[in-house]
């Protein structure tokens, strides 16, 4: 195992070489002051070379080039405050011991990993999870991904991911919860409730927000280029989710490897200084990504690894990520008074505090004999295939063709996700795709359909196209096994021959194609969102049968639909279902789950759309004026599938906009309901959404803003009223001209339906007093 977490490693290392609302104090990680003055008291036993130890997050691994030894002597000489990497609870309570019985101060190690949709029972990627816009789903996935990691021996996840991503290019898209910062920030305050619990306990892992800021609108969509980002945007897109994140009480922050307006930002004193802790009032700790410190002297910003550390820790940085460059370098810099030592004590007191908060000096070991029986709970697959379920978006459902029946009797299987259940679990799987034989067994496609149906179905299974990837499939990558070379055209064209024969001999087809996990993910950018290798090819030869074809995509991103979405009947975004993912998927082909997943992005209908976003402003001259308009000569600036929108086998109509006072001042606010009605036959799930725009002030505004949502199930002709507040919050935005936050007095547009395009309309007017 260890050797595939060395890969795991060693694959991300050579990448890498490549609203001011009043702060809720007690939620902040720390302003208890017993546990300040126990985190002050070892301050002052500590020496400065302790202290940087503290600052240094080392490897659990062995890795060439980066720590070329086990860490031991490090830890017992008080040199490294945290351990990343490392899956292994013996391991992690072996090198626990070295720091609390052999170190000089017996301060315990905190143990990070990416606990990012799941430790052994993986959760849908975190897009598929924003996509059932519930935050509950986010909230119940984290909370038992926060138990299983803490029974394994980890008390740190870096997650949740809060990149806002407006250009799908970025193949991070898939870590995050899309393109709008109203629902990145609901998401955002579920993960970190999940992980850290409502009070924190002994199954909390503290949460990391990540990666501030502005990582997302890296240029081009190309991942770890500069980003370019008006302070106007930041306020109002990108910051929104991290600053949900801290007024939720998430107790560390990771700095982002990308210039920020040509300023790395794990350099960047404005964003962790200014930003993070004045405004904002922060009070945990902030860990650079990995390796990020060292880079600040590739990125051509600091001169020397002495400098970066310098750079870094006065722009507000407590942790460096495995490049040794504070251990190396900050015993130096305090030396000669360039950090000074109470800038240092401020950078290690709340990683201290964290420690003390997480009962380590007391409880510092796991319980290795209780660990497996966490992690291999029933209950935990079970909730793992709900939320799955509440996950996936029906783009498409011509005449009725889903849910299919299940005393079908003759279906194909087609596409080479068909039968891949280790593509199920989409990119961060660490413990759950290299626990050895102790990892998840994630359920394919087949396997699911067949659980379905069991032995009453003919179901013949046909990959018929390749995916032909770049890079070899991460299986591969860690097992040190070689992916199969690329297919010749006599192989492709048998292949698909099989599929047109399998489809033919059908009553219905299932086709399961998208992207390979590897497409999406950390330095995965695409430049076109076509079906990778000759998918689209062999859908279209199924296609000419004239058979039902029902597409299941597996993807990271949004990919290029347009043929699809005018050929194929039925299309269901599954995105990576986790690891019950194939019993999920079945779920709602065969209609025991109702899907009622809506898109938390904007469904470009090909790459060079993007970046394409909801929530533009206005041109001065729209679309749809008469002469000189924004547009592009050969398509529409329009999404294929609009951000909010998603199908349901119910049908639903929303009506009845009403406000409590369409006059209202400032500092007051309105309440706006709406009427839902479940208009089928069937049980099911509607998400209600709440649009607002400005029409005129100091600053132009988007076109819409989401500002409220709730999804609700009605049975069939039921009615429900919801109703949504309108007040500060959520009118206000930061205004380029006055540098504040505020609502200003104006006529609004509010819109509510059933995605970001609904034409139910209401005006109303906010006066000044
Ligand atoms: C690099 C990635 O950017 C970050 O998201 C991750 O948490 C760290 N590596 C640690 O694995």
């Amino acid at each position: 195992m260890k050797t595939r977490i060395l890969a795991v490693f060693i694959s991300v290392t050579l990448s890498l070489l490549a609203a001011p609302a009043a702060l809720n104090a007690q939620t902040q990680p720390s302003s208890d002051p017993e546990i300040r003055s126990r985190a002050d008291a070892l301050l002052q036993q500590m020496t400065v070379e302790e202290k940087a130890g503290q600052l240094n997050q080392e490897s659990g691994m062995i890795i060439k080039g980066l720590a070329e030894q086990k860490p031991d002597d490090d830890i017992r000489e008080g040199r490294v405050g945290s351990i990343l990497w490392l899956s292994e609870v013996s391991e992690i309570n072996r090198l626990q011991r070295i720091a609390v019985d052999q170190s000089r101060l017996h301060i315990p190690l905190l143990v990070g990993f990416d606990v990012i949709h799941g430790y052994r029972t993986i959760f849908p990627v975190p897009l598929a999870m924003a996509s059932s816009w519930d935050p509950a789903v986010e909230e119940q996935a984290q909370r038992v991904a926060a138990e299983d990691a803490r029974a394994a021996g980890i008390q740190w996840t870096f997650a949740p991911m809060l990149d806002i991503a407006r250009d799908a290019r970025w193949g991070r898209i898939v870590e995050g919860a899309g393109e709008d910062p109203y629902l990145g920030a609901a998401m955002a305050r579920a993960q970190v409730r999940g992980f850290q619990g409502r009070s924190w306990g002994n199954t909390s892992i503290l949460a990391c927000a990540k990666h501030f800021a502005g990582y997302g609108a890296a240029e081009g969509g190309r991942d770890y280029d500069s980003s370019y980002i008006p302070q106007v945007l930041l306020r109002n897109v990108y910051l929104e989710p991290f600053h949900a994140a801290v007024k939720q009480g998430a107790a560390t922050l990771m700095s982002a490897y990308m210039d920020l307006n040509d300023v790395p930002a794990s350099g960047n004193r404005w964003l962790l200084h200014d930003v993070l802790r004045q405004e904002w009032g922060f009070q945990g700790f902030v860990v650079s990504d990995a390796i990020a410190v060292g880079n600040l002297v590739t990125h051509g910003f600091a001169h020397d690894r002495e400098d970066a550390a310098y750079r870094a820790v006065s722009a507000g940085l407590n942790m460096d990520m495995a490049s040794k460059t504070f251990i190396e370098n900050l015993p130096k810099l305090v030396a000669t008074g360039r950090i000074t030592q109470s800038q240092l004590d401020d950078a290690v007191r709340p990683i201290l505090e964290a420690k003390i908060r997480l009962g380590l000096f007391e409880h510092p070991y796991v319980d290795e004999t209780r660990a497996e029986a966490v992690l291999t709970r029933q209950s935990s697959r079970d909730l793992e295939r709900r939320l799955a379920g509440r996950s996936m978006v029906l783009l498409r459902n011509e005449n009725h063709i889903l849910p299919l029946s299940k005393s079908v009797k003759k279906i194909a299987v087609i596409g080479p996700l068909a039968d891949s259940a280790d593509e199920m679990e989409g990119g961060w799987t660490v413990e759950g795709l290299f626990g050895g034989e102790s990892r998840g067994h994630p359920v394919s496609l087949v396997a699911g359909i067949r659980n379905k149906l069991g032995t009453g179905a003919q179901i013949e299974v046909v990959s018929g196209a390749r995916l032909q990837r770049k890079y070899p499939s991460l299986l591969d990558q860690f097992n040190g096994t070689k992916s199969p070379p690329p297919a010749t055209e006599a192989e492709l064209n048998d292949s698909r021959d099989q599929a047109v024969a399998a489809a033919s001999r059908a009553d219905v087809v299932v086709a399961a194609m998208g992207e390979a996990t590897n497409m999406s993910g950390e330095g995965a950018s695409r430049a076109s969102f076509t079906l990778p290798g000759d998918q689209q090819h062999t859908l279209e030869a199924i296609a000419a049968t004239g058979k039902p074809i029902v597409l299941v995509l597996m993807s990271g991103r949004p990919l290029d639909m347009v043929w699809v979405s005018e050929h194929v009947p039925a299309i269901l975004e599954a995105w990576y279902p986790g690891t019950e993912g194939g019993n999920a998927v079945a779920d709602v082909l065969f209609g025991d789950v109702n899907p009622g997943g809506k898109l938390p992005v904007s469904w470009a209908r090909v790459a060079g759309q993007e970046p394409i976003y909801y929530n533009h402003n206005l041109t001065h001259d729209p679309e749809d004026a008469p002469d000189f308009t924004s547009h592009y000569w050969d398509l529409s600036t329009k999404p294929l599938y609009p951000f909010g929108y998603g199908l349901s086998y119910s049908s639903f109509k929303f009506s009845n906009l009403r406000l409590s006072k369409n006059r209202f001042a400032t500092g007051t606010g309105t309440e706006v309901s709406l009427d839902v009605t479940n208009t089928s036959q069937s049980a099911g799930d509607a998400v209600a959404q709440l649009y607002i725009h400005q029409r005129a002030g100091s600053a132009s505004r988007p076109v819409r803003q989401l500002k409220g949502f709730r999804r609700v199930t009605l049975k069939p002709g039921e009615i429900q009223t919801l109703t949504f507040p309108l007040g500060l919050d959520e009118l206000s935005f930061w205004s380029p001209q006055t540098k504040t936050w505020g609502a200003e007095p104006g006529m609004f547009d509010v819109w509510a339906g059933e995605d970001s395009t609904s034409s139910l309309h209401a005006v109303f007017e906010l006066t000044a007093n």
